[in-house]
């Protein structure tokens, strides 16, 4: 008998190849207790520019889609970096198509930015999961700054106390369940 999986989608706010958000989100899914199944979103930059005039009962499909993910998800995670001190624009898109919806509301969710400094995208992060009523504690939420140096090509963390952290983040976030 198949033992049912609690399913996270995972949310990584950098659309570029390497990026090391996405090498963190993979981390993650390899070292997170096998009764979960992490699912790593890729698509967030062909999602459409957000126009309350489209949010309607009839959103663009790429939305719905998106959407859709969260919704069936019991858990959320999003890394991202900063960019110009906020969020990538892209992600912050995808987060103003669910303002209208509740799909955030009371879902388990970590959220990690990684990145060169990172502090203001970060509380931004945390103030717009709040709006939309997302469910974590403090030990929910992580920065990683000096992201660059702390990830190698291949996706491995070669920055002991990022590690460490990391370890700590990804047991809190089982404990949610
Ligand atoms: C357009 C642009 C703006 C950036 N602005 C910031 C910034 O304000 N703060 C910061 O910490 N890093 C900034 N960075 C650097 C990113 O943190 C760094 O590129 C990071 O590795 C991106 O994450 P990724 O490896 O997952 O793509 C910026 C990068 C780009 C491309």
């Amino acid at each position: 008998m198949s033992i049912k999986k609690i399913k996270i989608f995972a949310i990584t706010g950098s659309t570029r190849k390497d990026s090391s958000n996405f090498k963190i989100l993979k981390f993650i899914s390899e070292n997170i207790n096998d009764q979960f199944e992490i699912e790593i979103f890729e698509d967030l930059e062909r999602i459409p520019h957000f126009n309350p005039d489209l949010d309607d009962e009839f959103p663009p499909e790429k939305v719905i889609f998106f959407r859709n993910k969260i919704l069936r998800a019991d858990g959320v995670l999003i890394c991202t970096p900063e960019y110009v001190f906020s969020l990538p624009g892209s992600l912050k898109n995808a987060l103003e198509w669910c303002v209208s919806t509740t799909i955030f509301s009371n879902k388990k969710t970590g959220l990690i930015t990684a990145s060169a400094s990172g502090e203001m995208a970060h509380q931004q992060l945390l103030l717009i999961m709040r709006t939309l009523e997302a469910k974590f504690e403090e030990h929910n939420q992580l920065l990683i700054q000096g992201i660059r140096g702390k990830v190698d090509e291949a996706g491995m963390i070669i920055n002991s106390q990022t590690l460490e952290v990391l370890a700590l983040f990804i047991k809190d976030f089982e404990n949610q369940f």
